[in-house]
């Protein structure tokens, strides 16, 4: 017989000894999930006593743990913004970062029930056009990514904010993508990480999360040119580019973005200092 604080311990405990940082949290979400219940009731729950099947379930959540899986992957969703997101290994878990660019859009558009028409490039899960699409509640929007998987998700969470008749998504690189429409708005989270900073990641990231939606080339920069150019031909007027960065590219981007006529209207920069996300409109 096992107590939900027997449990929580005995989970930590094996979470630390394999060096998780997060142990602690990662054993309440996982109970909660198993018994069905926020992580904050856990703790008025304390004496409550497992059943087979849930003792069963935990230990097996638990081992997934123990293998550097992601929490979210391993519950199969992930919060994000005002949404929970259903995320398997087909695309990358949505990081709270990213809920930035969401911020700096919305700051920006004063009138929040015009008809807009938004691009995400690289949609992965989905999670920042529906996002947008669910605060925006007229507006339209357009899903792009290469990998199929990732839009096998995206398209699963469209669904499950009944956002169908607003959103199309699209398996197209956005090296080929051509459109002649033209966007108030235009989102992307692209990969950016450089190759030295890929061969660095935790387990974690590089064993779960695919390859293609976090290595951006050399210097972790590959993508961007192709964003902005395409972005200066298809904005709209005032139309606005939202953009997350890698570490140290700011000054990078910043340069492609007035030698395409951008100038940077915000940027967010984390506790250590690093541009992490940036908004730009077009000159003129
Ligand atoms: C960092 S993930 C961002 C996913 C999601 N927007 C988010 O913020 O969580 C980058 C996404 O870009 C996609 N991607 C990579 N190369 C691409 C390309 N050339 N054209 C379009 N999408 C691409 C990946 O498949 C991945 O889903």
């Amino acid at each position: 017989m096992t107590t939900v604080l027997e449990a929580l311990k005995k989970n930590c405990k094996n979470l630390l000894n394999i060096n998780i940082k997060t142990a602690k949290i990662d054993s309440e979400i996982i109970l909660a999930s198993v018994l069905k219940t926020d992580r904050i009731n856990l703790s008025t729950q304390h004496n409550l006593i497992l059943n087979k099947s849930q003792e069963l379930l935990m230990s097996q959540l638990i081992e997934r743990r123990k293998n550097k899986e992601p929490v979210a992957y391993i519950l199969n969703k992930k919060d994000f913004w005002n949404e929970t997101y259903f995320v398997d290994q087909r695309a990358l878990i949505p990081r709270p970062e990213t809920e930035i660019l969401i911020e700096m859009v919305l700051k920006k558009i004063k009138d929040k029930s015009k008809v807009l028409q938004l691009l995400d490039i690289g949609c992965g899960s989905g999670c920042l056009l529906i996002s947008c699409l669910r605060e925006l509640k007229k507006s339209i929007g357009i899903g792009l990514d290469i990998s199929s998987d990732a839009l096998a998700v995206s398209k699963i969470n469209v669904k499950n904010y009944k956002l169908n008749k607003r959103v199309e998504l699209h398996k197209e690189s956005i090296f080929h993508f051509l459109t002649l429409k033209k966007f108030d708005v235009i989102l992307s989270n692209p990969p950016y990480l450089s190759s030295a900073e890929y061969d660095n990641l935790e387990i974690d990231v590089k064993n779960f999360e695919p390859k293609t939606a976090l290595k951006g080339g050399h210097d972790g920069t590959s993508h961007y040119k192709k964003i902005i150019t395409f972005a200066s031909m298809s904005l709209k007027k005032n139309g606005l580019l939202a953009l997350e960065l890698g570490d140290q590219q700011f000054f990078k981007i910043k340069e492609i973005l007035a030698e395409n006529s951008f100038r940077v209207l915000d940027k967010y920069r984390l506790i250590n200092g690093e541009i992490r996300c940036i908004l730009a409109s077009k000159i003129g």
